[in-house]
């Protein structure tokens, strides 16, 4: 593969950073492109010439759930609008029953820690949370065959870890899940926008992202999709006026609770960032799932290649099959090269032992290249 099936030209054109920068750091925060520019200052001009419009506000949170939705192949009854994952991960958990025999959460070490804390965190309140363990990068399925058992009630995974990029099966996982009678929760926050993603044929019954990585948005918002049928039983202690059935009949006496996944929502949604994850979910379904899917795996595979080339060790999975564009490359004071490589105009994320490469669909297998130079410079220069 030489070239996406995409006018790449045409999408660097919208994101002006890449004049000047290499940005491989979607992994943590995705550039900056005029797509979103233009969505964030729409608020702005709607907040500065209607004073308040509430109206168009909220249609513009619909669409942005629309939006995740459509990406995941789901229907927007079906998915929370929250303010982070960690916000998400914490009002669905305040809807699970923590007492009796089922009562144990399965979830692994390696996945974001705020998944972990929030999970943790419901130990007082009886539930049990077991570890599954991280061996080189990956989580093994025989392990969770081992520890999913008829105490547990979820099951904690992602489809990309943050750190190695690792690819997880969330199918088999969701087969185990459901064959002791547990429940899936899917944290998609490093995959969603690099490929085309079935929440719906996953298995999972939750799948949670928020859009300032590789959806090319900004802090602020999150999203939850409930599988349809699960919802209907979550009576969330974490919640708020726009999780019932009419936020606006204001009876502040009665707590009912809206169809679907929206009973998850919480207070006065994060207007100004749903302009924008709706714009850039919008632009990366436009350009397609299936072709960013393409280029994404043909730039991971460059990057682990490129990686070798240059004597560099990569930390987890090589297999392009299973991981995900990012590329988690073993080095010494990763903050420090991560600061340095800054000043090569190369922007890449430093987490734990690593510096991680993570391209887009924006990228060319230039800029991969170029970041793996620098890097390999950087840490010659530091040995
Ligand atoms: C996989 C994953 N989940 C969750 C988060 C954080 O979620 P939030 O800050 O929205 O709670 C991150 C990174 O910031 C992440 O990489």
């Amino acid at each position: 593969m030489t070239a996406p099936l995409y006018d790449l030209d045409a999408v660097r054109a919208e994101i002006p950073i890449l004049r000047t920068h290499v940005p491989v750091n979607n992994c943590s925060h995705a550039p900056r492109s005029r797509v979103a520019a233009a969505a964030a200052q729409a608020y702005l001009e709607s907040w500065n010439e209607r004073g308040m419009d509430w109206d168009e506000w909220i249609a513009e949170v619909e669409a942005a759930r629309a939006e995740f939705a459509a990406l995941i192949g789901a229907d927007p009854v079906d998915v929370a609008v929250a303010t982070s994952v960690s916000q998400a991960t914490s009002s669905l958990a305040s809807a699970l029953s923590w007492e009796g025999e089922r009562r144990r959460i399965v979830a692994s070490a390696a996945e974001f820690p705020t998944v972990g804390h929030v999970w943790l965190a419901q130990e007082r309140l009886g539930a049990d949370v077991r570890w599954v363990p991280e061996r080189g990068g990956r989580i093994a399925l025989e392990d969770y065959e081992t520890t999913i058992d008829e105490r547990t009630l979820i099951v904690s995974a992602c489809r990309g870890y943050y750190q190695t990029g690792f690819k997880q099966d969330v199918p088999r996982i969701a087969e185990m899940a459901r064959a002791k009678g547990a429940m899936l929760f899917v944290d998609a926050y490093q995959t969603l926008g690099t490929e085309a993603f079935d929440a719906p044929g996953s298995g999972a019954d939750f799948v949670a992202s928020g859009n300032l990585k590789f959806l090319m948005g900004m802090p602020g918002i999150a999203f939850l999709w409930v599988r349809p049928g699960r919802a209907d039983r979550l009576r969330p202690t974490i919640t708020g006026w726009f999780g019932r059935a009419d936020p606006f009949a204001f009876a502040a006496d009665r707590l009912d609770w809206a169809d679907g996944a929206r009973r998850l929502d919480v207070g006065t949604p994060p207007v100004w960032a749903a302009y924008v994850a709706g714009a850039g979910m919008r632009w990366l379904r436009q350009i397609g799932l299936d072709a960013i899917g393409a280029w994404t795996s043909h730039l991971g595979r460059r990057c682990v290649e490129g990686a070798r080339e240059r004597g560099l060790t990569v930390l987890g999975p090589t297999d392009p099959e299973r991981k995900a564009p990012t590329t988690a490359i073993v080095c010494e004071h990763a903050h420090a090269v991560e600061a340095a490589l800054r000043e090569s105009h190369v922007i890449a994320s430093a987490r734990g032992p690593a510096i991680r490469v993570a391209p887009h669909f924006y990228n060319t297998v230039d800029d991969v290249d170029r970041a793996l130079d620098a890097v390999a410079a950087e840490i010659r220069r530091r040995r």
